[in-house]
This record gives C-alpha cells, structure tokens and sequence, in this order.
C-alpha cells in the first residue's frame, strides 16, 4: 500500500485527490492549515491541521514514513501576489522549502508539485508545450518557477525525484457531486458566471473583448480537476517507478474564449445572465491553450472531460449543492 502525504490537501484540487488515492488503495494523510483550506473536504485519512513550515509538527508527522509527498498548498492569485510579494515568496517559496527539507530529513525522495502555466508568462506560441520558454509576468508565476528550479538542484544533489506538474485552467468538480471549488473571494471564470446563473451575484464582469480572438474575448484551457487528479495519479506511479524528475503542461489541448463559457454556463444552468462589458484585466493573456502530448506519450494521460459542457455541469451540480 502507498503511503501518501497530501499537503494543501484540503483546498480545491487537493481534496479531490485525496479521495481518488484513497480509491485507489493509498493510505493517504493530508497536512493544510486550513486558511483557505476545508475541514469537511478531507474525505479519507487523516487531517493534520498545521503549517507546512513548522519543522516539528513535519517531524512528527514525517516520522509515519511515506512513499512520497503531493504538494498543493500555493497561493493562487496573481493580481494578489502583484500587491503582495512578501506573501507568495513567504508561502509558495519559503514554505515549500522548509517542506522539502522535512522531506530530506526524513528520506522522502519522491514529490509532486502543482506548478502553472503562469510560469511561462506571455505566450510565444500556443499551444504551449513544454519546450516554451519560461518568462513569467507576476510573482505568482515565478514563485512556481522558482520552485521548478530548486527541484532540478535537489534532484542533483540530493536525490530527490519530482514531477512538475503545470496546470492550464483548473475547472469542474467532483464527477460524484461530494466535492468542487470553493475559494475565498472567488476569481475565477465558471465559478463566478455560475454564482451569477444562481442568483447569488448580480452580474459577471467579461474582462476585454477587444483581444485578437474569434468573437474578441480571452480564450483559455479548461482541464477538469479529475483530469488534473488522474495526471497526478500517473506521476505518481511513474515515481514509484524508478523514472526520473519530469515536467508536464496540463491541460486538454482545446482553447474556449471567455463568451463561450458564458453561452455554455447559460445552456447548461438554463439561466439568463446578466454581463458587464469591463476593460481588460492587467496580465491576461489572448490565449493559453496547453499541448498535452508529452503527458500522453510518456505517463498516457488523456484528459477524459474535455468537454466543456461536462465541465460546466459538474461545478453548476457543485454550486448547486452548497444551497
Ligand atoms: N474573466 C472574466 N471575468 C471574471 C473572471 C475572469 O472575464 O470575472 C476572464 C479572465 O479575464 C480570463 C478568463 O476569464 O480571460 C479566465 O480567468 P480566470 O481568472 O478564471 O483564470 P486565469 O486564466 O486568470 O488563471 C488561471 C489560474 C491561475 C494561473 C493562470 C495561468 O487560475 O492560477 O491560469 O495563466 F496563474
């Protein structure tokens, strides 16, 4: 049986990861301080509820002996970590560090991490493939690549083995209804359009629509958190594998412009909805769309919900539910 620490384990995408572990037979602990994180998300194992820095609870807790570590617990947004630095470079940088020595202290040789398209910044081509140079325009971004980074270094030095894992847009929910997004304000596309669709916001902001694009509006790579949670799967057992250190862009390959996720939100909820044309929000780039092939050839991952509808109704079940 693997044994898995899950940090941030209780935030979006790391608690639907937690159950599909524990489907599939892992022994699975999640480490989050819950600040952003949800007690009730943690549908298998344990919940250890502390800091990722705190060198002697990670003592205690690393003691257990693990296969290896998923590592979920960022700051996400990147008009926050434009105002506020310290904060990214203290939590994404500074903490994943103190992790990652816990790790070496203890012998765990094995990491995932939840990286981001953010690290590449503006892109030169789309899709974007791993090959892309990495230039990224928020400290969001370069607090993830940093990361990437110092991964590479403790590879060569220490042993450690990682897999980079950089996500395009995490989108959908829990294809059973028992988890999705629930973040603290909420900034993300279908969440919000689908807030509106429920009567809980007035209207949704459509950021631009003077980008060069078909219909003018910013088009984006939508990979369902199921998908994410599968590659995760597949990096792990290539881990547990012998392979080497590895980095993959995550996404399904196909772009969606901001005004079809809002005609499919309306389709799908059978909602009207009320919009509010604003400017273009700074750092937005025209189109991020991902080339998943290296993720196919090499761990066979093949997004399963690519379709957008599927995504939409699965966090509109979501949103549903939270009453
Ligand atoms: N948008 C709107 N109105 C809103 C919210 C978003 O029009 O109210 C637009 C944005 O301008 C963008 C698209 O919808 O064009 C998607 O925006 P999101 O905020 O949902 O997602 P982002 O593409 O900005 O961000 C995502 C991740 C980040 C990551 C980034 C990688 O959430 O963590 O992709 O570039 F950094």
């Amino acid at each position: 049986m693997q044994k898995i620490l899950v940090v941030g384990g209780a935030g979006f995408i790391g608690s639907h990861m937690v159950k599909m572990l524990g489907q599939r037979g892992c022994q699975v602990t999640t480490l989050d301080d819950l600040t952003s994180g949800h007690r009730d998300a943690v549908l298998v194992g344990d919940l250890v509820q502390g800091d990722m820095a705190d060198r002697a609870l990670l003592d205690g807790v690393l003691s257990r002996g693990f296969d290896a570590v998923m590592h979920f617990a960022s700051f996400i947004e990147v008009g926050e970590s434009v105002q506020q630095p310290a904060r990214y470079y203290q939590n994404n940088v500074v903490k994943t560090l103190a992790l990652l020595d816990a790790m070496r202290a203890h012998g765990v040789q094995r990491f995932i991490f939840s990286s981001t398209a953010a690290t590449f910044g503006e892109p030169q081509y789309t899709p974007m493939d791993e090959q892309h140079p990495q230039h990224p325009v928020n400290p969001y971004g370069r607090t993830k690549l940093m990361v990437e980074q110092l991964l590479a270094d403790y590879e060569r030095a220490y042993g450690l083995r990682s897999v980079c894992l950089r996500y395009f847009n995490a989108a959908g929910a829990d294809p059973e209804g028992q988890l999705g997004e629930r973040h603290q304000p909420e900034t993300h596309l279908i969440p919000l359009a689908l807030q509106v669709a429920a009567g809980r916001r007035a209207h949704l902001q459509v950021f631009g629509r003077d980008y060069d694009t078909p219909d003018g509006t910013c088009v984006r790579d939508y990979v369902h958190v199921q998908d994410l949670c599968a590659a995760h799967w597949l990096a792990l057992q290539s881990l547990m594998g012998g392979a080497g250190s590895q980095k993959y862009n995550l996404g399904s390959g196909r772009g969606f412009s901001v005004q079809e996720v809002i005609d499919t939100v309306q389709r799908v909820t059978g909602r009207p909805m009320a919009l509010m044309d604003q400017p273009r929000r700074l750092g937005d780039p025209a189109r991020l769309v991902a080339d998943p092939g290296l993720a196919q050839r090499v761990l066979g991952w093949q997004a399963q919900f690519t379709d957008l509808d599927t995504i939409i109704a699965h966090a509109w079940r979501w949103e549903n539910r939270k009453g």
